[in-house]
This record gives C-alpha cells, structure tokens and sequence, in this order.
C-alpha cells in the first residue's frame, strides 16, 4: 500500500500533473456524461409512450448498463451513474464517489444551482469527473414519495434492493461518473 502510494505520488506529482491537459479532459468527460444522459432520456421518454412505466421499468433494467457500456466503448472511458441511494446495487459509490456525492449535497444545501454541480481531479493515475443529475417531474414516476402499485409491484420484482425512491423533484438523484484510466 505504503509502496503503491508512493509510485502514485511520483508519477503524478504536480510537474507531471502539470503535463495532463485537464480542460481537454473535462471536456470529454463532460460530452461523455452528456452523450449518456441524452441516449438515456432518449429511451425513457419512448418506453414511456410506448408502454407506461412498467414497461418502461424493464427496458431502464436491460437498456442503461448496456447504454453506458457503449458509450464507454466509443469514448475511451468509463461513464456510469451513482447514488448515495441507488435501485442497482450495481451503481452503488465507491469511497471517492461517496465523497463527492456528500459534498455536492452540501453544495446544494448552500445555495448551488443542483444542475450545476461538478467536481473533476486526478488522483491515483486516473482522471475524475461526476456531474449531479437533479430529481426532474418525469422521474418521480419510479422515484418519487409515491408510487402507482403497479410499479411499486415491478420494482419490487426488478430490484429488491431498490433505495431510489422517495424523491422530490429537486432533489439529487445522483451523478454521472466519468473515469479515464492515465496509466496506459
Ligand atoms: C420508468 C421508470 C423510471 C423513470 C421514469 C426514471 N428512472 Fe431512473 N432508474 C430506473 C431504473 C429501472 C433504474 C435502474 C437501472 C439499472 O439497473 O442500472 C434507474 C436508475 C437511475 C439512476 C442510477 C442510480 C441508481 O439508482 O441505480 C439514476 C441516477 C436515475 N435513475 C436517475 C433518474 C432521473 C434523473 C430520472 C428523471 C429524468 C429518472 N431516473 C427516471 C427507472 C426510472
């Protein structure tokens, strides 16, 4: 451990940090969040119409991981979607992640626009950026205080594990994770 810090601290010390073009790197990772975020709102907003929320529920389950795999693929990165409260145990935070998600609450509970809130840095060979995503009206369907029965019902079936609900629009329903490995 004590070694593996100490080779993180050489290879990214402020001379070679200097030498990562972080603005080029936000700008990737912010198109990556947002190509993400578009191809997801895309797919909800047409399983909605097509089907209702039910429906909706099971092309989210099998359409949002497999979203955010191809648009890792494309980019050359790894975007993905966090909560401090998440429906997949899959997208639960790391610690890094966990910090960041508590300090943009704390930003918002200061007075920040929650559409705004992002937080970027390098640290431990790879490049960090998340982006807030804020508790709109059509989310509150799966996410909201209350439910119709029916997709509490699928919910229940889909994610038995499932903390992603009770929102209010406004609230932070998570962030978007973007992550660029330095090291190759
Ligand atoms: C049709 C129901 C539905 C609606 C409407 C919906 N979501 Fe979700 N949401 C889901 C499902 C299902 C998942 C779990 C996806 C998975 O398995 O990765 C999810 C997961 C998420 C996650 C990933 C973290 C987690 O909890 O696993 C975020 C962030 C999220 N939704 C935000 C939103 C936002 C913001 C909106 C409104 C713009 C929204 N959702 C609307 C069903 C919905």
């Amino acid at each position: 451990m004590k070694r593996y810090l100490l080779l993180s601290w050489v290879l990214l010390s402020p001379a070679h940090a200097d030498e990562i073009n972080q603005t080029a790197l936000a700008a990737d990772a912010q198109a990556a969040a947002q190509a993400l975020g578009g191809a997801l709102k895309a797919e909800l907003e047409a399983a909605l119409q097509a089907g209702g929320p039910v429906e909706a529920l099971g092309v989210c389950q099998i359409k949002a991981p497999a979203i955010a795999e191809r648009i890792s693929a494309e980019k050359a990165l790894k975007v993905s979607r966090t909560s401090l409260k998440p429906r997949n145990p899959q997208n639960a935070p790391n610690a890094w992640q966990t910090k960041v998600l508590r300090d943009f609450e704390a930003r918002k509970a200061a007075g920040e626009d929650p559409a705004k809130l992002v937080y970027s840095e390098v640290a431990d060979q790879e490049f960090r950026y998340m982006k807030a995503i804020p508790t709109a009206p059509v989310c509150l369907t799966c996410h909201g205080e209350q439910l119709a029965p029916a997709v509490s019902a699928k919910l229940a079936e889909l994610y038995p594990q499932d903390r992603a609900t009770g929102y209010r629009e406004g609230d932070l329903r998570g962030a978007f994770v973007v992550v660029k490995d330095l090291s190759r």
